[in-house]
């Protein structure tokens, strides 16, 4: 009798044990399906591309390997939250040294805390930013359904992350898990601290068995570190429905500490006719409609690709939230643009990867910051929408008294304070603005009328003024100005006087055309009849969309590529550089043009070689390329 309890007892240990060891197998399984199915959600059938960029290759490669990493340990707590991390992790916030890899799940697994969906809920990508010294965020969105409001239950979900200092995730240096909660959308901001300077890392994150493409990203050198050199990209206005994102598909590809977005990221506008690609919704009223239109932007695989090679840092324009902000004092329009604000706000927030310092208040927020790059350069990145003074106007027109008046700001006076403390008290050798609306003067008029977008720094004379003489008296070291805004690219030398060629040139702005926004005909027909004669500070001048700006920081050079796509109809269009400038430290301004490069990201590149090479000798790089009949912003 004995015997037969011993043989039963026996049996069930075995068959527990092999139900325990087929169990941990189809976990194993399920993820790698998971993240096979991962690869066709997001391309929309076209399996091939993602794979093709860098970043998706090591995401490939390492994707299944998470459950191989794992400690018997990890793998006893797998679905765990602490307590502690709970209570942390409100608002879908953590601060990345709290979880440590000698604490991570610690503690007893919530059942309801599971992940509910039953379908892959990383489709809109992975990003991080805001790069410092000591760390950087990282984001992601739960949203399995990105266009029918994510498509997660009203639930707290438990993500976990890692970050490794190798592609292959063999050497975690940090782990940790973070709620994913409904007030925000399920997205998720992990912000690191405590990491090595000037250095990458990869990550990723972990809902149920479902496991992120894996992202890259880089934190700054240390503060006043001798840097010798950096490179970063800048773009801007990315209207989904004008065309593909050529331009990110290259920017993915190429080697970069960082990139800038100057604005313009979604567009609010309602549903167009005769655009490359169509999006359905019914035009954008509530929180639910800003989401649903940044998930649709999220899911272009060449925005995400570009978002998981390196390191964003954003800043918003107008159409990211209201196109005209000067309806906000027009009473039949205050209410709706005031409402429209402050959930675009939040959206904006939740699909970028930005600090909790930047996360919305209500009707508030604070996105105006600097990023520090060594002693090399200082990039001190504007809001010149939430806080500028109203009435403003919007259009081209002759410049009213109210632009001349000293009250008249673009940042609010906080935000200048801000900025000029930084320009009068420099410790880098560059310092560069990194904004939306174009800087230098552009009189529109074509004889002796003058005519000004008094959207951009047209409209607030003063201001400019005030921060262009403080660089002048402070004697601020190579200040450069990179905009956005204009859907063209733009290569001007700023002022102390831009009515007087002769008075002292104070630093230099490049404006980067759009990444597929249009720019009218007409507006270009107007810039290209205005310039040469009431404009000689501009330098450069070309109406080609779909790109972005490259620069290469020195501390002898700055050089600028300005990076175009052939066609924005075609995502797989080759991108080419267009033209190159350098600013040399010390003198002020733009130096003049290098030699077209002719750098295209295929090698359909000779013909267009020849092509712009005759540009460069025989015209002034204006091009008859571009229009459209979207207005331009
Ligand atoms: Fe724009």
């Amino acid at each position: 009798m004995r015997a037969r309890s011993l043989v039963i007892a026996l049996t069930a240990l075995l068959v527990l044990l092999l139900s325990s060891f087929a169990a941990h197998a189809l976990t194993q399984a399920s993820a790698q399906q998971n993240t096979e199915s991962r690869v066709t959600a997001v391309i929309h059938g076209k399996v091939a591309a993602p794979i093709e960029l860098g970043v998706a290759s090591f995401a490939k490669a390492t994707t299944d390997s998470w459950n191989q990493h794992k400690s018997r340990r990890d793998f006893l707590r797998t679905g765990g939250m602490s307590l502690a991390a709970l209570l942390l992790c409100t608002g879908g916030l953590l601060k990345g040294r709290s979880l440590s890899a000698t604490a991570d799940y610690p503690g007893p697994t919530y059942p309801s805390m599971q992940y509910p969906c039953p379908d892959y809920p990383f489709k809109l990508g992975v990003a991080s930013g805001d790069p410092a010294p000591d760390g950087v965020v990282l984001w992601t969105r739960l949203a399995p359904d990105p266009l029918h409001e994510g498509g997660m239950a009203q639930q707290h979900v438990p993500v976990r992350w890692e970050l490794s200092s190798d592609e292959n995730f063999s050497t975690i240096v940090r782990r940790g898990a973070v709620l994913a909660t409904p007030e925000f959308a399920h997205a998720v901001h992990v912000e690191l601290e405590g990491l090595e300077p000037g250095r990458y890392y990869w990550y990723r994150f972990k809902a149920g068995n479902y496991i992120s493409p894996v992202g890259r990203t880089k934190t700054a050198p240390a503060f006043n570190s001798q840097v010798k050199s950096m490179s970063f990209a800048f773009a801007s206005c990315q209207n989904w429905e004008a065309g593909y994102y050529p331009a990110y598909r290259w920017m993915a590809q190429q080697d970069l500490d960082l990139v800038f977005h100057l604005g313009d990221y979604i567009y609010q506008w309602a549903p167009m006719s005769g655009v490359v690609r169509h999006c359905n919704d019914g035009g954008l009223k509530t929180l639910s409609d800003y989401r649903n239109r940044h998930a649709l932007y999220k899911t272009d695989p060449d925005l995400q690709a570009a978002h998981a090679a390196h390191p964003w840092v954003v800043t918003w324009d107008n159409h990211d939230g209201w196109s005209n902000y000067a309806t906000l004092c027009e009473d039949g329009q205050k209410n709706a643009a005031r409402y429209a604000l402050r959930v675009a706000y939040q959206a904006y927030y939740e699909h970028m990867p930005l600090r909790s310092l930047s996360r919305p208040q209500g009707p508030n927020w604070r996105l105006y910051r600097r990023i520090n790059y060594g002693n090399l350069a200082s990039f001190s990145v504007l809001d010149t929408r939430t806080y500028r003074t109203l009435p403003c106007s919007y259009g081209t027109d002759s410049r009213p008294s109210a632009a001349l008046e000293e009250a008249c700001t673009m940042t609010g006076a906080e935000q200048e304070r801000w900025l000029l403390r930084a320009l009068s008290s420099p410790s880098t050798r560059w310092n560069v603005i990194a904004q939306q609306g174009m800087m230098a003067q552009v009189n529109q008029g074509t004889g002796s009328d003058e005519a000004y977008n008094l959207d951009a720094w047209d409209g607030y004379v003063a201001q400019r003024k005030r921060i262009l003489d403080c660089v002048r008296e402070c004697g601020t070291p190579n200040p450069v100005v990179i905009s956005g805004d204009m859907h063209t690219s733009w290569v001007s030398d700023l002022k102390a006087d831009f009515d007087d060629p002769s008075s002292p040139t104070i630093g230099a702005e490049f404006v980067g055309t759009s990444i597929s926004s249009n720019c009218p005909t007409s507006t270009i027909e107007t810039y290209k009849s205005a310039l040469g004669k009431n404009n000689p500070h501009v330098k450069y001048f070309d109406t080609r969309k779909g790109g972005y700006v490259r620069c290469e920081l020195t501390p002898k050079q700055w050089r600028s590529d300005l990076q175009v796509a052939d066609s924005i109809e075609d995502r797989y269009s080759p991108v080419r550089t267009i033209a190159s400038f350098a600013v040399e430290a010390g003198h002020p301004g733009v130096q003049g043009g290098l030699t077209l490069q002719g750098m295209t990201s295929s090698g359909r590149s000779q013909a267009h070689r020849k092509k712009h090479h005759k540009e460069k000798h025989h015209g002034n790089g204006q091009s008859a390329a571009g229009g459209g009949s979207h207005p331009s912003g």
